[in-house]
């Protein structure tokens, strides 16, 4: 049994931050932004618009346009750091049931920009030992929840957002996953994190108005091992399948800066076209960055049955994963 990418969704909050709004939050400027990263806006979700809101619509997206029924999904993977609850209940129990997806194994993982492809190898993983059929997998993010929006080095970063896709059993191997890596490094643990909340910090009731609940970043180091890390992933998965870069119809990278994408994208010698970018206009939104950029190009039409899609994720943890994915789904 393979396991295939059968269809994909993502939602967008209505709401734009653009950099001349952040203009007025913080010492910063549009042009700045635009050439460090190439930001121009990103999204922000409602006041009453939780992390698991954002995941059903995008799900529901996915799941319509997978031709299947709701009850022939029996697993739901949510990939979040801006869960609906810290702890518990996870967001993909919430989401599930908003689904009416009824009693199915449904759980979070924490991978941070990564999470999509974590998600994705497990997905895979399940439906290959023939465990499960379709696993829905969602990354969704309110990241506007954790961000300090007086701290210009992350600020200007993050936006909200959620993608879904379903991965589906299928016997037809010219339709299925071909690889997944994903690795991690915790002695980078504090390059991107949110220092505060969780049972590794006790902190008074003082604490909890202190930036450390907020995501904290040392921007310009995790940019060098970002480069870095991102490059000898994808070459290496290449590498591994013998598959030259020219043969990858999309390359979607996690949307993090304009500059570390075009930076992977010329070390692997790829074209302009080959190339995909949301990061203008929806920003950083970490594990929904992968699954809305492709939803982006499925609605825009360049996304077609049969094109291999090369996906490479960078984030906190450090964690980083790649993936080899042909697009099983039809398009509009
Ligand atoms: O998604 C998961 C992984 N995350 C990433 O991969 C993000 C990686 N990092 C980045 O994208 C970039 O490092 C940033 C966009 C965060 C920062 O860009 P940079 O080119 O690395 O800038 P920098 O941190 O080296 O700072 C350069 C200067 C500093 O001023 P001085 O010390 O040279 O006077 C900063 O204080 O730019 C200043 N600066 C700003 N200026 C205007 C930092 N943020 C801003 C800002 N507006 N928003």
């Amino acid at each position: 049994m393979y396991a295939a990418f059968r269809s994909i969704g993502a939602y967008v909050p209505e709401k734009i931050l653009s950099n001349s709004d952040l203009e007025t939050m913080v010492d910063t400027t549009d042009e700045w932004i635009t050439k460090r990263t190439g930001i121009k806006e990103r999204h922000i979700a409602a006041i009453d618009e939780t992390t698991s809101d954002m995941g059903v619509n995008a799900a529901e997206k996915a799941i319509a346009r997978s031709g299947l029924s709701k009850d022939e999904i029996d697993m739901l993977i949510c990939a979040t750091i801006s869960p609906d609850y810290f702890c518990m209940p996870s967001t993909a129990t919430i989401i599930a049931t908003k689904l009416g997806l009824g009693k199915v194994m449904a759980f979070d993982i924490s991978a941070a920009c990564t999470g999509f492809v974590y998600a994705l190898n497990i997905a895979k993983a399940f439906v290959e030992s023939g465990m499960k059929k379709n696993v829905l997998i969602v990354g969704a993010e309110r990241l506007s929840a954790i961000t300090d929006y007086s701290d210009r080095g992350t600020c200007i970063l993050f936006g909200d957002g959620a993608g879904a896709a379903i991965i589906s059993a299928t016997e037809d191997k010219s339709k299925a996953i071909i690889d997944v890596h994903t690795g991690s490094d915790g002695s980078f643990a504090d390059l991107l994190m949110t220092p505060n909340g969780g049972s590794g910090s006790i902190h008074d009731e003082l604490d909890r108005e202190a930036a450390g609940c907020f995501m904290q970043m040392k921007g310009n180091e995790t940019f060098k091992v970002a480069v870095r890390t991102l490059t000898n992933d994808v070459v290496e998965i290449l590498e591994q399948n013998n598959i030259s870069s020219s043969a990858i119809k999309h390359f979607v990278p996690h949307q993090a800066n304009y500059r570390i994408i075009k930076a992977v994208g010329d070390a692997l010698a790829l074209h302009e076209d080959q190339v995909v970018l949301t990061v203008e206009k929806y920003g950083n939104t970490s594990g929904a960055s992968i699954p809305m950029a492709i939803n982006d190009i499925y609605e825009s039409g360049r996304l077609q049955e049969g094109d291999l899609m090369l996906l490479d994720a960078f984030g906190g943890g450090l964690t980083w994963g790649s993936a080899l994915v042909p697009f099983a789904g039809k398009n509009i």
